[in-house]
């Protein structure tokens, strides 16, 4: 399998929750490794840029609205398989469809705050790792 790096975000509804270590254990547990992390408070034009691809959804004045709405810890998620592994953790979009178990499941009740945050293809992880960090904040080990 090959290492792959991903980028996650704890999003403004899981941290108000107080569920970071919570959240970080099961990536960890999963045998992924954190290589990087911040918290931040987004500006409306970083939260606008990161879901660019969503610009003409209907949701995106709120989904943009929520994740300005708060501090998120922006993580680099580094392992085998990251990518699917981290998606496969989250669970579905909707938290009402995630498997039991997942951290949508657990965490978060609504699609509109849905706790977690995961790149969702080697493409999209390439873009948002680089949106969030430089080269030299990237710790591998
Ligand atoms: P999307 O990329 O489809 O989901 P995922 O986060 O699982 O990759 O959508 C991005 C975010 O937009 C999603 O996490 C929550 C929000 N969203 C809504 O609020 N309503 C919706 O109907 C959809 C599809 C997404
Ligand atoms: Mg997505």
């Amino acid at each position: 399998m090959a290492t792959e790096r991903t980028l996650s975000i704890i999003k403004p509804d899981a941290v108000a929750k107080n569920a970071i270590g919570e959240i970080i254990a099961r990536f960890e547990k999963a045998g992924l490794q954190v290589v990087a992390a911040k918290m931040q408070h987004l500006s409306q034009e970083q939260a606008e840029g990161f879901y660019a691809e969503h610009k003409e959804r209907p949701f995106f004045k709120d989904l943009v609205g929520f994740m300005t709405s708060g501090p998120v810890v922006v993580q680099v998620l580094e392992g085998d398989n990251a990518i699917a592994k981290n998606r496969e953790l989250m669970g579905a979009t909707n938290p009402k469809e995630a498997a039991p178990g997942t951290i949508r499941a657990d965490f978060a009740e609504t699609i509109d705050a849905n706790a977690v945050h995961g790149s969702d293809s080697p493409e999209s992880a390439q873009r948002e790792v680089a949106y969030f960090f430089h080269a030299d904040e990237i710790c591998p080990r």
